[in-house]
C-alpha cells in the first residue's frame, strides 16, 4: 500500500459517474465509501461491489474521507460545499462536473459563459481550507468504464489543480481506477478538461488517447481536433 493510499476516499453521488467510478476503484483494489442521498442505494451498490465498498450517508462520508470525489451535477456541487463548508476544511475535493445540460434537439449545451469554467466557478465557491481537483470528468462514462485498465498502454485521465501537494493523492487515486494520471495545470485550465474542451472526450480531443498522444495534445491544442 502507498503512501496516499490511506487516505480514505468517498464518492458522493451514485448515479451513472459515481458508480461507474466506484466500479473501477473496487477492481484497483482502492477502498472506497459510497454515499447517496438515497442510503438504500448506497447499500445496494456496496454489496454488489464487496469488501472494498463501504456505504455511508453523505455526512459520515464527509466526515471521514480525506477525498472527496463530487459525482453530481455542476448546479448541486456549490449547494454541496456551502452545506459542508465547516466539515470540508482539510478535505481533498474532486470535482468531476461539467456545466452543461441537455438540449431540445438531442444534445448538449454549456450553461456558463462561454469562456467560463465549471472548475473555477467551483473553486470560487471552495470552503477555506478546502482543496479542489479537477478530475474523472473528460471522459463520457462508457470511456470511463471500457478504458480502465487497458492494455498495453494506458488510457490517460486529465487532472487541474493549484495545490501542488495534493498532486499525489489524486495521481494515485487516478492510477487505482485504472488510468495514466496526467497533470494538465492549474485550475485555470479547467476548461480544457470539461465538455467541448480540448481535452474532452466530448469536446476536440473525442476518443481516449495514451500518454504519448496526451502529452502532444496537451502542448498542442491544435492538434487535439
Ligand atoms: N455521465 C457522463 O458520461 C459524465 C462524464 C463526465 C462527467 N460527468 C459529470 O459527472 C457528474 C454526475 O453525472 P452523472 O451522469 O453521473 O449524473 P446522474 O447519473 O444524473 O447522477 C447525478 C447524481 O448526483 C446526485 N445529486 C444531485 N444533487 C445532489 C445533491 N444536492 N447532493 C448530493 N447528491 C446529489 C444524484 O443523487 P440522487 O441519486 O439522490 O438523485 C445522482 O446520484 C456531472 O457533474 C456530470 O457533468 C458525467
Amino acid at each position: 500500500m502507498s503512501q496516499t493510499q490511506e487516505l480514505n476516499v468517498a464518492i458522493i453521488g451514485l448515479r451513472v459517474i459515481g458508480r461507474t467510478l466506484a466500479i473501477n476503484l473496487t477492481k484497483g483494489f482502492r477502498t472506497v465509501m459510497l454515499a447517496s442521498r438515497d442510503y438504500t442505494a448506497a447499500q445496494n451498490l456496496a454489496n454488489e461491489l464487496g469488501k472494498f465498498a463501504q456505504p455511508k450517508e453523505i455526512s459520515a462520508a464527509v466526515k471521514e474521507a480525506d477525498i472527496i470525489v463530487l459525482a453530481i451535477w455542476f448546479d448541486a456541487v456549490g449547494e454541496f460545499l456551502q452545506q459542508y463548508a465547516t466539515q470540508l476544511k482539510g478535505k481533498i475535493i474532486i470535482d468531476s462536473s461539467n456545466p452543461i445540460a441537455p438540449d431540445p434537439k438531442g444534445g448538449f449545451i454549456k450553461i456558463i459563459g462561454e469562456t467560463e469554467s465549471a472548475g473555477q466557478i467551483n473553486a470560487s465557491l471552495l470552503p477555506k481550507g478546502a482543496k479542489l481537483a479537477k478530475a474523472f470528468g473528460t471522459l463520457g462514462a462508457a470511456s470511463l468504464a471500457q478504458a480502465s485498465g487497458q492494455t498495453p498502454e494506458q488510457a490517460v485521465l486529465f487532472y487541474a489543480t493549484d495545490d501542488h501537494s495534493i498532486q499525489p493523492a489524486i495521481e494515485e487515486l487516478i492510477i487505482d481506477a485504472g488510468f495514466e494520471p496526467l497533470y494538465v495545470g492549474g485550475l485555470d485550465q479547467s476548461i480544457r478538461l470539461e465538455v467541448f474542451g480540448d481535452l474532452h472526450e466530448f469536446g476536440a480531443l473525442g476518443k481516449t488517447v495514451h500518454l504519448e498522444e496526451a502529452k502532444e495534445k496537451l502542448l498542442n491544442p491544435d492538434l487535439a481536433k
